[in-house]
Order: structure tokens, then sequence, then C-alpha cells
């Protein structure tokens, strides 16, 4: 029998990677967080002062990187940064690293490898749509902006008491537009897709919904 596939998509804040977790618990499969990838790298580039808009130097540092996810870690080099790539500068830095051609081969080469013989959940903009387009099943998780603004200020506030909603807000509009007017791969819906709207939905309702359709589709 072929692997379990299951491709999870969507824009940043609409909670793909707390519902992709909760059901790899549940269906004991693999997680795999595609976003912490171009994270773990941005977090690299602004460490060592690189412009963001120097490409072939991002590259270069490309080239003698390792990054690598297993065990619901994200390691960098061989070193755990899971903390380090959630600061706000990363949010709003990300986007600009993650259009780079040479960047996303990088990555999704990494990423088609662990789907070859796992049973996994994979998370991030264009699984269903480029990574893993045979996904058994495939979903594309969103929510209004305002929502996925109030959501990631919540996660924010603690580290950043000054910041604004408004702001953040506006941020995610922004990458959201990155994302999905980026020549590679862009953060779209595919046709094949069952789409849900979390923005009135709690997290467990979502885990349900999903593990329903799974269940009613036979695996
Ligand atoms: O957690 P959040 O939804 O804010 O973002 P993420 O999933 O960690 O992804 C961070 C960024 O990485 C996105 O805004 C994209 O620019 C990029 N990304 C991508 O290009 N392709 C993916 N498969 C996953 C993430």
């Amino acid at each position: 029998m072929s692997n379990l596939v299951i491709a999870i998509d969507g824009p940043a804040g609409a909670g793909k990677s707390t519902v992709a977790k909760l059901i790899a618990q549940n269906l004991n499969i693999v997680y795999i967080d595609t976003g912490s990838m171009y994270r773990a790298l941005t977090y690299k580039l602004l460490k060592e002062n690189i412009d963001l808009n120097n490409t072939s130097k991002i590259i270069d540092v490309l080239n003698s990187t390792k990054i690598d996810f297993r065990d619901n870690h994200i390691f960098l080099d061989d070193e755990i940064v899971d903390d380090k790539i959630r600061t706000n500068k990363i949010n709003n830095n990300v986007s600009l690293v993650a259009k780079i051609k040479e960047v996303r081969e990088k990555l999704v080469k990494i990423q088609r490898n662990i789907s070859k013989n796992n049973d996994i959940i994979m998370d991030g903009r264009d699984i269903g749509s480029y990574v893993l387009p045979n996904a058994k099943f495939k979903f594309y998780i969103t929510a209004n902006p305002e929502e996925r603004g109030k959501r990631r200020y919540k996660e924010l506030i603690k580290e950043y008491p000054n910041i604004k909603l408004s702001e953040i807000i506006e941020e995610i509009k922004e990458r959201d537009k990155i994302d999905k007017t980026r020549n590679i791969a862009p953060l779209i819906k595919t046709e094949d897709s069952i789409e849900i709207d979390t923005t009135n939905k709690s997290i467990e309702e979502v885990v349900k919904i999903i593990l329903n359709y799974i269940e009613k589709n036979n695996y």
C-alpha cells in the first residue's frame, strides 16, 4: 500500500501547524513543518547580517547550510533552533528568502525525500500544488486577515509588549501578498483541495473536520 500523505496549505496564522501536529499525533504519522525550514535559513542570514536583496550571497550561504526537520524539531547545521526562528523579525523577512528559486529547490528536495518512506502530514504554502501534488488528502486552511492577525498578536505580545494589532494585521497581509504573487510555487488553493475557513472555529473543530474527512474517505 502507498504511504498516507496529507498536505496542509494556507496563509500565515491560519493555524496550520497546530492542527497538523494534532492530526499527526492522532494518526501516529510524521509531521513536517516546511515553514520552519525557510525560517531557519532566514535566521542564519539575519544572524550573519546578510543583505536579503543579495541573492548570490544568500545562495552561497545556502550551499554551506544544512537544514532538516525531524522528531518535531528544526535543525540548522545540526543545532535545534525551534524557538529562535519564531521572532517577529523573521516573520517579516522569511517571505523574501522563500521566493528565491535556489532556496526552494534545495528545501523542496529535502521535503520530497522525507515523504518517500513515511506516512506524513506536511504543512506549508505549496505542498498540495507543488511539493507533493499526488498527496491523497489536501486541505487549504484559511481565516480572514483580522482573525489571523489576532492569533499572531496573542503569540507575540508576551515577547513584544509594544506591538500593535493593526501593524501585525498589515504585516500578515504583506506576507500573504509576497507568498501569493511570487513566481515560483506561489500560495494557491488547488482545485482538488478541501477549503476550511477557521475564522470562527476552534482548533479542535478543525482537527475533527479533517479527521472525519480522512476516515470517510477510506483511510
Ligand atoms: O507560521 P506561519 O504561517 O506564520 O508561517 P510558516 O508556515 O512558518 O511559513 C513562513 C514563511 O515561509 C511563509 O510566509 C512563506 O514565505 C514561506 N514558506 C514557503 O514559501 N513555502 C512553504 N512550503 C512554507 C513556508
